[in-house]
């Protein structure tokens, strides 16, 4: 089989850990690349933990250190949902540093899709601060990029902001480069991350069902996006699902862009799913998850795990 190449940005994160553990694993992805971008907590921090997390996984990947400020905004933080560490709970060995590539993450990520054969998909399950910029530094490499499939946004209520959600929020600039892109864009948002949810039944499934399982068990115990009575929420694992059962999802084609100006909307994806702007579609946006298939699905691929 060939396996679809693609670059994964993003902000590690207890919910990061996961789709990263479930990406790494698949045997239909081919992740070529991993960049860092500040979100749930600092560029350092998550870059330490994504090399923490691939050396835990014993996965060889590159990875690239990206962007430690929005673009314009101020950076805000989710250390209240991951920890102070941006992925409490498990004590870790320290990483190997020698899969940090010398390049940042917008050169990185320009010359691993310049020299691919195949269109690159980037799955951006962070703010989009490198991937903004990747875009307006090098247009070029629109034509090598088969499709961005990302974590944010929402057609509704946001988890950061009334109605922003925490990627966008944190960099609504870089989110609405983004969406101006032309690129071919899925938005998993808030509607499918609310239906993507783990409760304590499953975690004991995953406390030993192995390694990775046990490891994450343990990352829930400090996870807050959610609780364990009302189902934690995969938010980034959506992203992922996307790209391996895509039909597990309902999805509509629509315009969506994002406000900058609102003084109560700032960072709200608008997705107008009625055609009010009368602007020509430039995403599809998920719209709802089977919850059951959801499950299945996100326990399976655990499974694959070491
Ligand atoms: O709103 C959820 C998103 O914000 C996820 O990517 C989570 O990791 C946090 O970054
Ligand atoms: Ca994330």
């Amino acid at each position: 089989m060939i396996k679809r190449p693609i670059i994964i940005d993003t902000d590690p994160g207890i919910d990061d850990a996961v789709a990263l553990a479930i990406a790494l694993y698949s045997e239909e992805l081919d992740v070529r690349l991993i960049t860092t971008v500040a979100g749930n907590v600092d560029v350092d921090k998550v870059t330490y933990n994504a090399l923490r997390l691939l050396k835990f996984f014993e996965k060889e990947v590159p990875v690239a250190i990206g962007a430690n400020q929005p673009l314009i905004k101020e950076p805000i933080d989710a250390s209240n949902v991951h920890g102070s560490t941006g992925m409490d709970g498990y004590d870790f060995d320290e990483p190997d540093y020698h899969l940090v590539v010398k390049e940042n993450a917008v050169n990185a990520m320009y010359k691993e899709i310049i020299n691919s054969e195949e269109p690159i998909t980037l799955v951006p399950i962070g703010p989009l601060t490198n991937i903004a910029l990747l875009l307006k530094l090098y247009p070029e490499i629109k034509d090598n990029i088969k499709e961005i499939v990302l974590m944010g946004g929402s057609t509704a209520r946001g988890n950061a902001g009334v109605l922003a959600e925490f990627n966008i929020f944190a960099d609504p600039e870089a989110a609405k480069i983004v969406f101006k892109s032309n690129l071919p864009i899925v938005m998993a948002g808030l509607d499918v991350g609310l239906q993507a949810l783990v409760y304590p039944e499953d975690s004991e499934k995953l406390k030993t069902m192995n390694h990775t399982g046990n490891m994450i068990y343990h990352l829930f115990q400090k996870y807050r996006g959610g609780s364990m009575k009302t189902g934690l929420k995969m938010y980034d694992s959506c992203a992922i699902a996307y790209l391996l059962k895509p039909e597990m999802f309902e999805v509509a084609d629509t315009f969506i862009d994002v406000e900058l100006t609102g003084s109560l909307t700032t960072g709200a994806t608008v997705v107008d799913l009625k055609g009010y702007l009368k602007q020509p579609n430039n995403a599809k946006v998920c719209t709802s998850l089977d919850p059951v298939m959801f499950k299945e699905w996100f326990l399976s691929s655990l499974q694959k795990c070491n």
